[in-house]
């Protein structure tokens, strides 16, 4: 087998291959996530000392929901571990659209932010749209605003920015096949914005044959099993099954679905991903699990995205992830 796989750590499952028993890379994302943080500070520390310029992270959380305050703190504590200056602006519930653009506003013209993030979702009475595309496309380290979608698109990656979740999976895309995909077949289950069609496009643009399929698509386990990278993000736990999966193909499982767990106790519950995991890894040569595979990586290239665009304002070379 040809294929390269550079990652940063693995564990092994054994799997048959004909008559041959051989062995499954279980790629560890918090391993990855960790040397991407490692590059990060390594060039956040450089930019600071070339140009004097301090990497600026702000992020913005509407209301009290409890999962979005734990995510923006580890977003933050992370921001201050790579060395960045990290900012938090937290509004009330009762803030209205008028004050949040208001502070979008300030935070475009304040050089000495680099990225900005507004926590979705916020509150009902908001219209997350019209905050998100007020973002200046170069601090939109969400990759979310349309000019960054358009960007992506059309193969422009020097200029744009992409959103973490298909930027992170994609990091484990290179680290297995290298950064050309020409002659393999990638097959993206999930059409979303948010993940599916920027997931299909980087696969694109690396040269991969690239299929969306979805809720739609006749006979979904058949177009599947051509895949020499499968990427589920259709959120239906453990819906990929062995069969679905092509001998020797690289796995990469973006669903996180909360299922009961009576096993661990009465109204226990535990996380799985899109794949049926154990199933699924008798088949690949490489699989992400859930939890552990690309979740940790979503933080990672956030903090990726924003040194990214320091550089870029600096007029410096970014560093590659
Ligand atoms: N809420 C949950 N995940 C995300 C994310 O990646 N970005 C933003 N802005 N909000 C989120």
């Amino acid at each position: 087998m040809d294929r390269q796989i550079a990652l940063s750590a693995i564990r092994y499952n054994e799997r048959k291959q004909g008559q041959e028993t051989v062995l499954t890379t279980v790629i560890d994302g918090k391993q990855v996530a960790a040397s991407v943080i490692e590059t990060v500070k390594a060039a956040t520390s450089a930019l600071d000392k070339q140009s004097g310029v301090k990497t600026g992270l702000a992020v913005v959380i509407v209301g009290d929901d409890p999962a979005s305050h734990a995510y923006v703190n580890s977003k933050g504590k992370m921001a201050k571990e790579c060395g960045f200056k990290s900012v938090q602006h937290t509004l009330p519930a009762e803030t209205t659209q008028e004050e949040l653009a208001a502070l979008v506003a300030t935070l475009n013209s304040d050089p000495s932010i680099h990225g900005i993030l507004v926590q979705l979702p916020l509150p009902k009475h908001l219209k997350s749209e019209l905050i998100i595309q007020s973002i200046l496309p170069e601090k939109d380290v969400d990759g979310l605003h349309v000019v960054n979608a358009g960007k992506l698109a059309t193969g422009d990656l020097e200029t744009g920015l992409v959103s973490c979740t298909p930027a992170g999976a994609m990091v484990f895309v290179r680290r297995t096949h290298g950064e050309d995909l020409s002659g393999l077949n990638a097959v993206v289950i999930g059409r979303s914005n948010l993940f599916g069609k920027p997931m299909a496009q980087l696969l694109l643009n690396a040269n991969a044959t690239v299929t969306i399929a979805h809720s739609r698509t006749k006979d979904l386990p058949a177009v599947c099993r051509n895949a020499d990278i499968l990427v589920a993000a259709v959120g239906r736990p453990e819906m990929v099954r062995s069969d679905w999966v092509k001998p020797g193909a690289t796995v990469i499982d973006v669903g996180i679905n909360r299922i009961p767990a009576p096993e661990k106790g009465e109204g226990k519950t535990r996380l799985v991903g899109d794949v049926a995991f154990e199933d699924a890894a008798k088949v690949a040569a490489v699989i992400t699990p859930v939890p552990g595979g690309v979740g940790p990586m979503t933080i990672a290239m956030l903090m990726a995205n924003t040194v990214i665009a320091a550089h870029r304002a600096a007029g410096q070379t970014p560093p590659t992830f």
